[in-house]
């Protein structure tokens, strides 16, 4: 049983739109990097990262994210890292990605808007092209870093606008709440882009309302906690607000105890707009399927709401609505 409904997981077309191209650093290519760019890191082989992976909560993980994309430092680089992830979204059937991106991650380090974005985007046309994959870059705002620096970094980002669909903010939610990034926020806004906010991952519903109210969001990343707050659920249901979910991150991350505890079904027993999404593949243990097939063991999660979460996940998306319609109609056809 649990075997066939990861199989239908795997084979249904998938969006993803919760993943940080940094995060899907796998350890061996951060090593290979390191190598190739003379970055010395602190661990001796590619097994001693993965056993450092052993987080207690967000700012744990954090700590080795930004010290893992110190090796990224060229236009190959930032190509070979997009390009790893899209042939993982080929294997698996993600057909598109919203993708976010850190450039304060970068150029605080000297890494220039023209060098991500040039390996970035050079391995999006490719996937386009040759694997037929769709895709978005959603550019975040680091909330440990003060709004300034949130609208110098909007302002260096305008000569590739044409390559960003939208703005999101990340890392830290704990003590750097929505409220402090409205007037970047309404200049993206103002800019044409869309926009979505890490919240109620480890801080409170009222960050989620923060986000919903004072940064007027598309979307809400992760939204866990919102749970905590009927009024708030009630809320997000009315909008069809959607959740960008992370199962194995909330599990890696300590949001849940334990994935047989995790609230997916719960959430769309509530009616909330949920779908599912990976985060930091490389550091949480696997990508898209592998958060299903977690979810598929632990959870009892039924072949109708696989459906559902693949559906969400589409219509959650920034494509046209008859791009959704298109790939809606695979879906409804593989029922
Ligand atoms: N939360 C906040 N910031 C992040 C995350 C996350 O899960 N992943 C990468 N940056
Ligand atoms: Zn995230």
């Amino acid at each position: 049983m649990t075997s066939e409904l990861k199989q239908l997981a795997a084979q249904l077309p998938k969006a993803e739109l919760h993943i940080h191209i940094e995060g899907s650093l796998e350890p061996a290519m951060m090593f290979e990097l390191a190598a190739r760019n003379d970055v010395t890191l602190p661990y001796p082989d590619v097994e001693s990262i993965t056993k450092a992976y052993n987080f207690n909560c967000l700012q744990d993980f954090l700590d080795l994210y930004y010290q893992g994309m110190s090796v990224l430092q060229t236009k190959q680089d930032f190509f070979d890292l997009t390009w790893a992830y899209l042939l993982r979204c080929h294997q698996q059937n993600v057909v598109h990605c919203e993708i976010f991106f850190d450039p304060q991650g970068h150029t605080e380090r000297d890494v220039g808007f023209e060098v991500f974005m040039g390996g970035i985007c050079k391995a999006l046309d490719k996937a386009e092209s040759e694997l037929g994959i769709s895709s978005k870059l959603i550019m975040c705002f680091l909330r440990h870093l003060d709004e300034q620096s949130a609208l110098d970094t909007l302002d260096a980002a305008n000569p590739y606008l044409d390559r960003i669909a939208a703005v999101g903010l990340d890392s830290s939610e704990r003590g750097h709440p929505p409220r402090l990034f409205q007037n970047v926020f309404a200049r993206a806004a103002g800019l044409g882009l869309k926009r979505v906010a890490h919240a109620g991952e480890e801080g409170p519903p009222d960050y989620v309302y923060e986000a919903l109210d004072l940064l007027q969001v598309d979307r809400i990343d992760h939204g866990n906690r919102s749970l905590e707050d009927e009024e708030l659920v009630k809320r997000l249901v009315a909008a069809k607000m959607p959740l960008t979910v992370c199962p194995q991150s909330n599990l890696r991350l300590a949001v849940v105890g334990d994935m047989s505890d995790h609230p997916i079904r719960e959430m769309l027993a509530l009616g909330l707009n949920a779908c599912v999404n990976s985060d930091d593949p490389a550091y949480f243990g696997g990508y898209m399927n592998e958060n299903y097939n977690a979810l598929i063991d632990a959870t009892g999660l039924t072949h109708d709401e696989i459906f559902q979460l693949t559906i969400n996940g589409f219509e959650s998306s920034f494509l046209s609505p008859s791009e959704k319609q298109a790939h809606l109609d695979r879906i409804n056809a593989m029922r």
